[in-house]
């Protein structure tokens, strides 16, 4: 029996609806196994910046700090999007969370539950048995880099920078990952071109000497984007960079038939975060229609990695697994032969699972 304190932060648009699920399942687990689980909420996003005029106010990131794991949900407005002049955004956010955390390493579980063959849109053959677990580096690369304008706003540049360290920390990462696993890994770069991508593959090849158990290839991004969808199974553990893990990861949850269906964490040197890897989906924001798998299925991810709690996560994996099997389905889940009546809601989904 533990005691732990969790930090919500449910951020913007479904965002709110999910994390709102996710917290209910944590709270069932602690009843159901004797912990004890305290709670409190940030702000971040788009909803932090309206009451405070910042997208991470300097008491929420305290707040993270404190905490023993973070569920996050998703940041995100359309009032940003559709301005790119905007000075402050809801992604500066998220971006300070991560930075300020150290969470340099995102795992992503890109498991197809059997149930969800046919949600997909890719062949159920090429499909069935499809297990990737994605290591995207998520605290460098362009998207910490200088960025700016020059010649008088007509020019525009993005600065992806990576330093050995920074590498070497996530390939490790991925290589004790795989060794629990089916021992392969694929390292995803665009070495060809790329200087920050030429020493990412001579980092992973000189860290692969310290694990010859582990089978390695190296990918170029654009050739792994093609063999994600022609034949997933041929992957076990893929490491990458940070802009090719959001873009494939992304490309990855139609394995596992739907955006609402991917977990991640968020790992490094501070909290843990646990977030679904999808945004604030604002056309269907309101709607009650969001699928809160992901969010439940990072509340999984959060009591294993964060709390060491195996059974406990593994009874989350369970209830999905079971709920699915009983026909339930949210819409983006649903196919042709969905009968109405099986098709739910956010909350009714979430009760399903407790
Ligand atoms: P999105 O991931 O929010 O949505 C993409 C598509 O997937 C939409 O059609 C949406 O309805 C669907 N979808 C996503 N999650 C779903 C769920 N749980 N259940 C059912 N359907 C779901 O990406 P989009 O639309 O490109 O961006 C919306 C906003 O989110 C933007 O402001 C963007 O900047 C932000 N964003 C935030 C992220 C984060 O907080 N980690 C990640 C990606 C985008
Ligand atoms: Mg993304």
């Amino acid at each position: 029996m533990a005691t732990k304190h969790i930090l919500i932060v449910p951020g913007d648009g479904i965002g709110q609806e999910v994390t709102a699920v996710g917290k209910k399942v944590l709270d069932k687990i602690a009843a159901k196994f004797g912990h004890t689980f305290t709670y409190d909420e940030a702000l971040i996003g788009h909803v932090a910046i309206e009451a405070t005029g910042n997208p991470l106010p300097d008491e929420s990131l305290e707040k993270m700090r404190k905490s023993d794991a973070v569920l996050f949900g998703a940041v995100g407005h359309p009032k940003y999007d559709n301005d790119p002049s905007a000075k402050v955004r809801p992604e500066q956010g998220l971006l300070r969370m991560r930075k300020e955390l150290g969470l340099y390493a995102n795992l992503r579980p890109i498991k197809l539950f059997d149930e969800l063959l046919n949600a997909s849109s890719i062949k159920p053959e090429i499909l069935k048995g499809a297990d990737i677990l994605f290591f995207r580096e998520l605290t460098g690369d362009i998207y910490f880099g200088e960025k700016g304008r020059k010649n008088n706003g007509d020019t525009a540049y993005d600065v992806a920078e990576y330093s050995r360290y920074e590498v070497e920390r996530i390939a490790r990462k991925a290589f004790d990952a795989a060794r629990t696993r089916r021992k392969k890994l694929c390292s995803v770069d665009k070495a060809n071109v790329i200087e920050t991508s030429r020493l990412w593959r001579e980092v992973v090849q000189k860290v692969a000497l310290e694990y010859p158990d582990v089978e390695v290839e190296h990918q170029f991004v654009d050739a792994t984007a093609m063999l994600l969808i022609k034949d997933p199974r041929r992957f076990d553990v893929v490491v990458t960079a940070n802009l090719f893990g959001d873009i494939l990861t992304d490309e990855a949850s139609q394995i596992a038939g739907s955006m609402g269906m991917l977990a991640s964490a968020s790992i490094g040197d501070g909290t843990g975060v646990y977030e679904p890897i999808h945004g604030s989906a604002h056309d269907i924001t309101g709607k009650g229609i969001a699928n809160p798998l992901a969010s439940i299925l990072s509340a999984a991810l959060l009591l294993d990695i964060s709390f060491g709690m195996k059974a406990e996560s593994e009874a989350v994996i369970n209830a999905v697994d079971k709920v699915l099997k009983a026909g339930f389905r949210t819409r983006d889940i649903a196919d042709q032969h969905t009968p109405a009546d099986k098709i739910l809601g956010t909350t009714a989904m979430g009760e399903e699972v407790l």
